[in-house]
């Protein structure tokens, strides 16, 4: 049926959505569309059997070249969750998930594979270096949309590439092994809040690339998430970018990525085993 999605599309889009004819009903898609991401947890344990169970949906995951270069490090050890969740007090769910997960991308395999079969070849290169990203980011998507479907909430946490070489050092990475992110995993405690994407005109192309309205799409965005749920309260760092008379999603991210995150990651990259260069 045609509108069988329509409140699943208000929630995620605050839009109507015509998809333009009949589409099957999927009870799953709806869970899809309605997910979010949970920071806090019950105390209701997760079993060590359900966590290999996610694992092994994580790494069902479509894989580059079938070259499988994606790790996850279970994170079981009280001691060294407590100095990584230490390295970052904003973020408390670190600390407090039942159970914390880091998915990890892996060029050193393909690397000692080739040794194995005499076949050395350096994976360093700005390829491997992303073909492995990209295999953990699916794996740990699967991972995430494997817990939701049974209930559980997650939160994928990159901060972790903040403190990259402290953080690496708690978790023991060798060279050519990376974070792309952590993964917090328990029973939601509350039941969070969806939230909302940008239109689809703003991010599917037909045929060609074409942002020419993009200005308009924002600003409609912008309007409907902040009738939703506004955050003019907290402008980000008003002394040095002023207070903005309308505070909405486009602005918040405009001061957020003036203030960008990640550095010292690629100098650290280099430092273990990635050139990064062309292969
Ligand atoms: C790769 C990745 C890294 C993220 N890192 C963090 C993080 O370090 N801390 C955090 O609280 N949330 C983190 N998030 C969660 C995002 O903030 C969240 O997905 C986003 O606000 C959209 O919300 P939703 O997932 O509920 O739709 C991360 C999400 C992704 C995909």
């Amino acid at each position: 049926m045609t509108d069988a999605y329509e409140n699943e599309m208000r929630a995620r889009f605050g839009l109507d959505v015509a998809l333009g004819g009949e589409v099957p009903d999927s009870p799953w898609l709806r869970q899809v569309l309605m997910r979010r991401t949970q920071r806090r947890y019950s105390d209701r344990a997760v079993p060590d059997a359900l966590v290999r169970l996610l694992l092994a949906a994580a790494f069902s995951a479509s894989s580059k070249s079938d070259f499988q270069q994606a790790s996850a490090l279970w994170l079981k050890d009280r001691g060294r969750r407590d100095r990584l969740a230490a390295l970052f007090p904003e973020m408390p769910w670190i600390g407090a998930a039942p159970v914390f997960l880091v998915f990890l991308g892996d060029a050193r395999r393909l690397d000692r594979i080739g040794g194995l079969r005499g076949k050395k070849q350096d994976n360093g290169a700005l390829e491997g270096f992303f073909n492995a990203t990209v295999d953990a980011a699916l794996a740990l998507q699967s991972c995430i949309l494997a817990a939701e479907t049974l209930g559980l909430g997650t939160c994928p946490i990159s901060v972790l590439r903040n403190h990259i070489a402290a953080a690496a050092e708690i978790l023991e990475l060798p060279d050519k092994v990376f974070p792309v992110a952590g993964l917090c995993l328990g029973y939601p405690a509350q039941q969070g809040f969806i939230s909302m994407r940008l239109p689809l005109e703003a991010t599917v192309h037909v045929d060609r690339y074409d942002d020419s309205r993009l200005a308009e799409a924002i600003d409609g965005y912008d309007r409907r998430r902040d009738a939703r749920h506004s955050i003019k309260d907290r402008q980000r760092d008003p002394a040095r970018f002023g207070s903005a008379e309308f505070y909405g999603w486009s602005e918040d991210k405009a001061r957020q990525a003036a203030m960008p995150e990640g550095a010292g990651f690629a100098t650290w990259l280099k430092a273990h085993g990635f050139t990064l260069d062309e292969p």
